[in-house]
């Protein structure tokens, strides 16, 4: 095994954290589906697919790696938004907390020499800057339209379709 098992544990509950973000944006990509708003839908359940691949890209490293994939329980995603502002921050929390815990699993694999480990998570930290970048950009976005006009905020997603997401997919389709 390439891995520690300590090191192995921590990839296995980032997998689940993968998961949750997915179940989190499916959750918000509904709310915008059924308040008729599709671009927005759209672009979160793009999102979804996206973190699913993620959590696809770390199950195929721990076997890669001789070690133990193990998925743990997700737990459920919110579902309850306020406003379409409310839903785009939650958005944005998230890939907050996904950078703090890509961070850690990094510093872990630093503390281990692990540099296996520590050469696989830098697509993942590349990534988050990606997220949190985008997610922000959204959420000022929003921001400006305000609840009445969030047609604009559908126009800028229908004239943006994600560059990077498209290419993380194909990227995630490469390695599989
Ligand atoms: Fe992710
Ligand atoms: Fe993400």
């Amino acid at each position: 095994m390439l891995i520690s098992s300590p090191m192995n544990s921590a990839l296995n509950e980032q997998v689940g954290f993968e998961f949750a973000a997915s179940l989190q944006y499916v959750a918000i990509a509904a709310h915008f589906d059924s308040e008729s708003l599709p671009e927005l839908a759209r672009y979160y359940y793009r999102q979804a697919d996206e973190e699913r691949a993620h959590a696809m890209r770390i199950v195929k490293f721990v076997v890669d790696a001789g070690g133990r994939a193990q998925i743990p329980a997700i737990a459920a995603p919110h579902s309850q938004f306020t406003t379409t502002e409310d839903a785009v921050q939650k958005a944005l929390e998230g890939e907050m907390k996904v950078t703090q815990e890509i961070n850690a699993l990094v510093g872990q694999a630093v503390r281990e020499n692990d540099h296996i480990t520590q050469n696989f998570l830098q697509w993942f930290v590349a990534e988050q800057l990606e997220e949190v970048s985008s997610a922000e950009t959204l959420l000022r976005i929003v921001q400006r339209a305000g609840e009445q006009d969030l047609l604009h905020v559908e126009e800028y997603l229908a004239r943006h379709r994600h560059p990077h997401l498209s290419a993380t997919t194909r990227d995630a389709d490469a390695d599989s």
